[in-house]
């Protein structure tokens, strides 16, 4: 997959969207939005609410930001597409999230080369004001940043991500919920996900950590949370094991 380099001060140009980027967001919305009032985690519909985005509007930074600085300090950070780890990590750890600002075209509504903006903003960026999350998240890029040189670490935070923030289940009131954008994004993996067909594993980082996944296909299995408690606990196991292996590499 490209990666792009990350450039300062690029910004989204609201003036520039046309009508097309209107029907896309509004279509993706409206279809995603139908599923996921049943299929999402609670905590993902009320964070969509408080952060104000809405089928009928494509979301503007600018106010996104001023809600999510006042919640958790979250700020968008706009790039070009995917960039590199370390880049990443490190704008992570100051709790800036990369958002591309681009829609793709209405007639590649199912197909996407690479994350577009209804993959980046309606996926990932209401949970930013959940506090658990929020801090999981941001430990995670501090923890990237700190072994961003190490490649066997980078893979092993690349399947907490993968299985997390863009994968992840939550068991909610006994019921499978979603809460990973890459899932809350993608209308065909969404029922998918929390039906009978894939493998549903109880959350253990430690687990995840050692378990490689293929992003060229639907998942075949799902980690599961109970909580974003669990969640945010589990940044401990995760860095004991990274210490632990290191501590055994010594
Ligand atoms: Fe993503």
């Amino acid at each position: 997959m490209k990666t792009y380099k990350l450039k300062q001060n690029l910004t989204q140009v609201y003036k520039n969207y046309t009508n097309e980027d209107l029907t896309v967001w509004k279509l993706l919305f409206k279809r995603q939005f139908a599923l996921l009032k049943t299929l999402a985690a609670p905590e993902y519909l009320q964070a969509l609410e408080k952060i104000g985005f809405t089928a009928n509007k494509i979301p503007d930074f600018s106010e996104t930001n001023t809600i999510l600085s006042k919640i958790t300090g979250w700020k968008l950070e706009v790039v070009e597409g995917i960039i590199s780890e370390p880049d990443f990590f490190e704008l992570l750890s100051q709790k800036r999230f990369p958002a591309t600002t681009w829609l793709r075209k209405l007639n590649e509504l199912d197909y996407l080369p690479e994350p577009d903006m209804f993959h980046d903003v309606f996926g990932h960026v209401p949970l930013l004001i959940e506090p658990k999350f929020s801090t999981f998240f941001e430990e995670f890029g501090k923890l990237g940043v700190k072994y961003k040189c190490d490649p066997q670490t980078v893979q092993m935070l690349g399947r907490i991500y993968w299985f997390t923030i863009e994968f992840g289940l939550i068991k909610s009131k006994n019921e499978l919920k979603i809460y990973g954008a890459g899932i809350l994004s993608s209308h065909g993996e969404s029922k998918y996900s929390v039906g009978n067909q894939p493998a549903h594993l109880p959350f253990d980082a430690k687990i995840i950590m050692n378990t490689p996944f293929e992003n060229d296909k639907i998942q075949d299995k799902y980690f599961v949370i109970d909580s974003f408690d669990q969640l945010y606990e589990s940044m401990q196991l995760i860095k004991r094991t990274i210490f632990e292996k290191f501590k055994v590499q010594v």
